[in-house]
């Protein structure tokens, strides 16, 4: 049996917490999907074509990684792409509450199911949304995304 899972997310930069647990995820499956959500309920800080451009640029390595899009509902995408399970990362309780709903309500609309996979520690406070602000307040971020993500940060920001 081949297991394909996918990866959503709005990926508004991909972080160096998104590539450890894409990495560590198509270490553990045959075929992982990260999928970019088209247009997330937040307004992103970079468009579309940015998100998933970075994404594929700084997964390249993983071989059996496709980057994909989609947009609407995650479980018609799963469907579409005849994916039974979505793989998310949880970095801590305060991220559960709102991922359990999320699993649990995936489950009951598309009969999809949801298997969490904990940060690695060193990245259990990174988030996009902190990134973008630190990068907006001058701050260093050189630790927390790769390399081309940092330097498109700085460029935006300018
Ligand atoms: O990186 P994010 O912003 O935490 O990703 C959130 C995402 C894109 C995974 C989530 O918002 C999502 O699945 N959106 C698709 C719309 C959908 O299916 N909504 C019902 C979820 S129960």
């Amino acid at each position: 049996m081949t297991v394909t899972v996918v990866c959503p997310g709005s990926f508004d930069p991909v972080t160096n917490g998104h590539l450890d647990i894409l990495e560590r995820v198509a270490a553990c499956v045959d075929h992982v999907i990260a999928a970019c959500i088209a247009n997330p309920s937040k307004q992103p800080m970079f468009d579309f074509d940015e998100r998933v451009g970075l994404l594929r640029q700084v997964t390249g390595h993983v071989s059996n990684l496709e980057v994909a899009a989609f947009d609407g509902l995650l479980v018609d995408f799963c469907r579409d792409r005849g994916v039974e399970l979505i793989v998310k990362g949880l970095r801590a309780v305060s991220d559960f509450e709102y991922e359990l709903q999320m699993a649990q309500m995936n489950a009951r609309i598309g009969g999809v199911e949801t298997l969490f996979l904990t940060s690695s520690p060193v990245y259990s406070f990174l988030s996009s949304s902190l990134v973008k602000e630190v990068a907006r307040l001058g701050g260093d971020v050189s630790n927390f995304v790769p390399t081309v993500v940092a330097r498109r940060l700085a460029d935006k920001l300018q």
